[in-house]
């Protein structure tokens, strides 16, 4: 028998705004059709023009979605943006974001998608242009939004879990690069586009890791991508373990892949396996198993809704909440996601300066 999250006092309704605000899009590629369009959809934001060099995909997204304004420049997106006081969503390689934002007008709401640029330097560029032209801006690093995440993470607030010692993501899946044909020219491919989710979710739950053990190394059968898998030692001292631990070539069958996120704590424990990553692009059904210190055992949590599309309403959602009320505290902010940025860059600085040498000398 399954639990519902209001038995456990959780309320699973995404951040969202009293009034939803019209939005814009630059770029219209897979992860808008995938995802931010069906979830807009879901949550009845509506979406009013859209812009990408390649015309022919604005058209058909635009007309499978019914959005009525298909811009073909920036500027004629931006003028349209202003009419309409839209809000902005940026959906683009992240090396074209750095572009993008100045020609945004001051003071717009804008969500960037992630990663925050291909580097740190990037990303400090990005967060200066958000402050310089004060803008409302947010990164989707929507993963702490899935409504997994959310449920989890209002269970270790209630203090169901006690003290959580233990943070686990576990990736062993084979995921088929070639449908992100941009990944394979990159010097920084695993973490900066895939773990820096896992990143951002543990510094969710833990905050802000004090340094980080990484290695992030490639695949004999995938030589053409830098790097496709890492493991993550994110160091919060002596009494917590948190690791992410990634390997996108497990090519032996669906059966054995792994996907999960595991919590334990003194006085609880959660495990959710993600489908999405498993068997990609077919996906595996999420679960959502935890148990209390209450001699129950493990008891299964019914989660509505998943990973893509549902968990990118909350960004989007946040975002124009943060523009009616200042005070509202906005978890996916330029100003948090530049922090997942800084862990990134440190994990690609540790993976580089090498592990201790071992000494076989008798
Ligand atoms: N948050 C997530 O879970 C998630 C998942 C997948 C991709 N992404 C990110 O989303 C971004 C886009 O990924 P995608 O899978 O949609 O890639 P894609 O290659 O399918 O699409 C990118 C689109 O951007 C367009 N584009 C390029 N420059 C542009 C510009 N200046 N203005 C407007 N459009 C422009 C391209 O023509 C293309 O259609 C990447 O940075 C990627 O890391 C995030």
């Amino acid at each position: 028998m399954s639990i519902q999250p209001s038995e456990l006092g959780i309320d699973m309704t995404p951040p969202l705004p009293k009034t939803p605000r019209p939005i814009v899009g630059f770029g219209s590629g897979g992860i808008i059709t995938d995802a931010h369009l069906p979830a807009y959809g879901k949550a009845g934001f509506p979406h009013v023009g859209i812009y990408d060099p390649n015309q022919e995909k604005a058209e058909q997204a635009a007309k499978a979605w019914g959005i009525p304004n298909v811009c073909k420049t920036p500027e004629e997106l931006v003028e349209l943006g202003k009419a309409e006081k839209a809000v902005f969503d940026v959906a683009v390689p992240a090396s074209e974001i750095i572009n993008i934002l100045p020609q945004l007008p001051e003071g717009s709401g804008v969500l960037i998608q992630k990663p925050m640029g291909e580097s740190l330097e990037e990303a400090r560029k990005i967060l200066n242009i958000c402050r310089e032209r004060n803008l409302t801006a947010g990164v989707n690093f929507q993963l702490r939004q899935a409504p997994f995440m959310r449920a989890a993470k209002q269970m270790m607030d209630k203090g169901l879990l006690g003290e959580v010692h233990d943070v686990e993501m576990r990736v062993v899946c084979q995921t088929p690069w070639n449908l992100w044909s941009f990944l394979f020219e990159k010097e920084r491919m695993e973490v900066n586009y895939h773990s820096i989710h896992y990143i951002d979710a543990v510094r969710h739950f833990l905050g802000d890791p004090s340094s980080v053990y990484c290695k992030t190394m490639g695949h004999p059968k995938m030589t053409e991508l830098a790097q496709t898998r890492s493991a993550i030692i994110m160091d919060y001292g002596d009494m917590v373990r948190a690791n992410v631990a990634t390997n996108h070539g497990h090519d032996y069958a669906p059966d054995e892949q792994e996907c999960f996120f595991k919590l334990e704590g003194t006085k609880g424990a959660i495990k959710i396996q993600i489908g999405v990553i498993l068997n990609y692009p077919k996906g595996a059904e999420d679960q959502f198993k935890y148990a209390l210190d209450d001699g129950k055992g493990w008891r299964t949590l019914s989660i509505e809704g998943t990973w893509f599309p549902d968990a990118f309403v909350g960004p989007m959602g946040g975002l124009q909440k943060k523009m009616e009320d200042p005070a509202f505290n906005y978890e996916n902010s330029v100003e948090d996601a530049w922090r997942t940025m800084c862990v990134v860059e440190s994990c690609y600085k540790s993976s580089a300066s090498k592990g201790t040498p071992v000494d076989y000398q008798p």
